[in-house]
């Protein structure tokens, strides 16, 4: 397997010791915290999303290139489904520290980047937060054995081929086409995923400077001296 860019990898060994540090700290927080302010302590969640609020600005991605089949799913640019369990992704990234490809498991290997299994949140939550009323959800989903229907939000037409594995080895960060995620209490569409967006990047060329200022990073001279990165544009290469 090639080797995951620097951005992406984050080892998992701190993301647990993060996770279990967080974990003591809610445990202490009684005997801790003021006895006035106890009960309006800030969990983890709560202080995550008020950071992330308003960091993730949506895409400028207008053009609509070739086509006006922008609308697969209803909604294009902006939109954002109200999901099965509110699940916050800045506690998840930006304090956990938990790489994308955690629960996007297959984002390297496979067309589709995969979702995470009940099995993969049963292992934290069962000690972490179960006390709260989405976080129960995941239980009650795991005894069903019946996965959580989370509600797609990206979309291309089934006639369009969108390889994930070729543009996340190819060093694109997924902040490029989904913007910070990281940074979004409810995920949105960044990007209007239009055949002229996708035709734009591949003549242009990716920049891998601006795909780490898109992720929050300054680019390093690595980044800045890379050349673009273009790709094919031929009708084959998207529809078979
Ligand atoms: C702890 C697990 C976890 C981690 C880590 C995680 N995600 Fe997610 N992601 C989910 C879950 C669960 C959903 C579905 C619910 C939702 O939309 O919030 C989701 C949804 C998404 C979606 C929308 C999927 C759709 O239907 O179109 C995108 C895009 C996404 N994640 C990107 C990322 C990126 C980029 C990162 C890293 C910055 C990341 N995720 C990290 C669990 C995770
Ligand atoms: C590495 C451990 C870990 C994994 C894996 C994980 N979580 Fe979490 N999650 C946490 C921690 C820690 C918090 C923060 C709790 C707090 O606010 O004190 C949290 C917070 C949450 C919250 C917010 C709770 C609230 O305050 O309302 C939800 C919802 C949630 N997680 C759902 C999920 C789902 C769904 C998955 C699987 C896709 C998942 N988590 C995977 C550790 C994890
Ligand atoms: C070049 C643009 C691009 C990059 C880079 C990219 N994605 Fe996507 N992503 C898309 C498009 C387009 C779709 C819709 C694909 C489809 O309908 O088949 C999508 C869909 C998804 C979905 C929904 C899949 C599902 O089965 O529900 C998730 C989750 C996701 N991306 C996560 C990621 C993560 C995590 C990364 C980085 C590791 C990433 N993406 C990198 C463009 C991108
Ligand atoms: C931000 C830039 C960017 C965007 C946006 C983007 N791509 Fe790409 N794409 C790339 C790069 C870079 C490669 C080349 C990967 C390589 O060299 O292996 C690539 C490769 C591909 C390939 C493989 C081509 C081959 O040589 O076989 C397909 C198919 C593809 N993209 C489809 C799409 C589709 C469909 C969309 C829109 C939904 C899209 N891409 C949006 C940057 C992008
Ligand atoms: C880099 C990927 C890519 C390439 C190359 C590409 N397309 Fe597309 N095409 C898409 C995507 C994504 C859509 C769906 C979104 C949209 O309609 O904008 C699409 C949609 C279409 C549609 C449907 C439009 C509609 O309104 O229903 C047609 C027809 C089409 N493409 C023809 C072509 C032809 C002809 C070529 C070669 C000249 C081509 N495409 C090259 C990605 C691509």
């Amino acid at each position: 397997m090639t080797r995951p860019p620097r951005w992406v990898v984050i080892p998992a060994v701190a993301a647990i010791a993060l996770a279990a540090s967080i974990i003591t700290a809610s445990a202490r927080a009684p005997q801790g915290a003021a006895p006035a302010a106890a009960g309006a302590a800030e969990t983890a969640t709560q202080k995550a999303t008020r950071e992330a609020s308003g960091k993730a600005p949506r895409g400028p991605w207008a053009y609509s290139g070739a086509s006006g089949y922008t609308n697969y799913l209803g909604g294009g640019v902006g939109r954002s489904p109200e999901q099965p369990i509110a699940f916050p992704h800045p506690v998840h990234v930006n304090t956990l520290k938990l790489n994308c490809v955690y629960c996007h498991f297959a984002a390297f290997k496979s067309p589709d980047p995969g979702m995470p299994a009940v099995g993969t949140c049963v292992g934290c939550h069962q000690l972490v937060a179960g006390d709260r009323p989405e976080v129960k959800k995941i239980a009650q989903f795991a005894a069903k054995k019946a996965p959580i229907p989370w509600v797609r939000v990206h979309k291309v037409p089934e006639y369009v081929h969108f390889p994930h594995m070729r543009h996340v080895n190819a060093g694109v960060t997924c902040q490029s086409c989904h913007g910070q995620v990281n940074n979004m209490p409810q995920v949105f569409q960044y990007a209007s995923l239009n055949m002229g967006w996708c035709i734009s990047c591949h003549v242009k060329g990716y920049s891998p400077a601006d795909g780490m200022r898109a992720a929050g990073f300054t680019p390093d001279s690595a980044a800045l001296a890379a050349p673009r990165r273009k790709a094919r544009y031929d009708c084959s290469s998207c529809h078979y």
